[in-house]
């Protein structure tokens, strides 16, 4: 069955079948050549793969910095975020500190990045080589795959579509800087309907259960979400 693309743009939609090998986002930047931004994915969940111009909401990922520390320590705090990333522990200052100076400076091997919208700091995503991290690659079905961890932290922007957004914005981001990876992957709690929501509108593929252990002890049932690169977000040889 063909897959069909359509790109909403100044109230307008355009709609295109997607030719066979080329990527879902191609095909949605094809469709409007004039546009002043690049297409983004809202629902990509159904066989029609919906992309919009948005000029109104400008997602940016840029790399955390050590005076994000007050920010991380308020989302990660946030009950929000509490109830489904608790297996880190409590998220006080020093905890926060310890975690992700290292990371920050680029002495291990997670990226942290910040997510701002229109300017305004909003949240955090995490991405690593699986095969960086060897006790998680024995539980995940490709250790070659990118991780990613994701959070919005300001309560006042959840339920909004700011998250799928601003996961969009980090896999065209993750793209090209891990041009070789054929997958990313997240494994969120099989419970978090918000998170298996925002994966599945942005091409991530449900997989296996499994079972994660926690830093606190605890241990968690995960739901394995891989994105397919090469067909959603396409190849950096591909035209812009
Ligand atoms: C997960 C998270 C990033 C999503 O961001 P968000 O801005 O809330 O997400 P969006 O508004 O873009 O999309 C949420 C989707 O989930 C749906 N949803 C939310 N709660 C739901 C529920 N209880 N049951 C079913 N669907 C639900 C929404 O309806 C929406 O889907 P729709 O657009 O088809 O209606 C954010 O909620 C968050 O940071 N949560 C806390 C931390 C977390 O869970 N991180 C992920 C760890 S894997």
């Amino acid at each position: 069955m063909p897959v069909e693309v359509a790109v909403t743009t100044a109230g307008a939609v355009r709609r295109g079948v997607v030719p066979a090998g080329e990527a879902w986002l191609t095909t949605a930047r094809r469709l409007v050549p004039d546009a002043v931004v690049d297409p983004v994915a809202v629902d990509l969940s159904g066989p029609l793969k919906h992309f919009v111009v948005d000029v109104d909401l400008r997602v940016a990922v840029r790399p955390m910095v050590h005076g994000d520390l007050p920010d991380v320590v308020r989302w990660r705090s946030a009950p929000h975020v509490r109830r489904w990333w608790a297996g880190d522990g409590p998220a006080t200052p020093a905890a926060v500190r310890e975690r992700y100076l290292p990371a920050i400076a680029g002495d291990e091997p997670t990226r942290m990045w910040v997510w701002e919208v229109n300017g305004r700091s909003v949240g955090l995503v995490q991405d690593y080589r699986i095969s960086d991290h060897p006790e998680y690659a024995l539980l995940t079905p490709d250790p070659a795959a990118v991780g990613v961890d994701y959070l919005v932290g300001e309560p006042d922007r959840v339920g909004r579509g700011v998250g799928t957004r601003c996961l969009w914005a980090w896999a065209v981001h993750a793209r090209a800087r891990y041009p070789e990876v054929a997958a990313f992957f997240a494994a969120p709690d099989h419970r978090n309907r918000a998170s298996l929501r925002v994966l599945a509108k942005l091409g991530f593929v449900e997989g296996l259960w499994f079972d994660e252990p926690q830093e606190d002890g605890t241990v968690t049932t995960v739901v394995g979400c891989t994105l397919d690169v090469g067909l959603v977000l396409g190849s950096d040889d591909d035209p812009p």
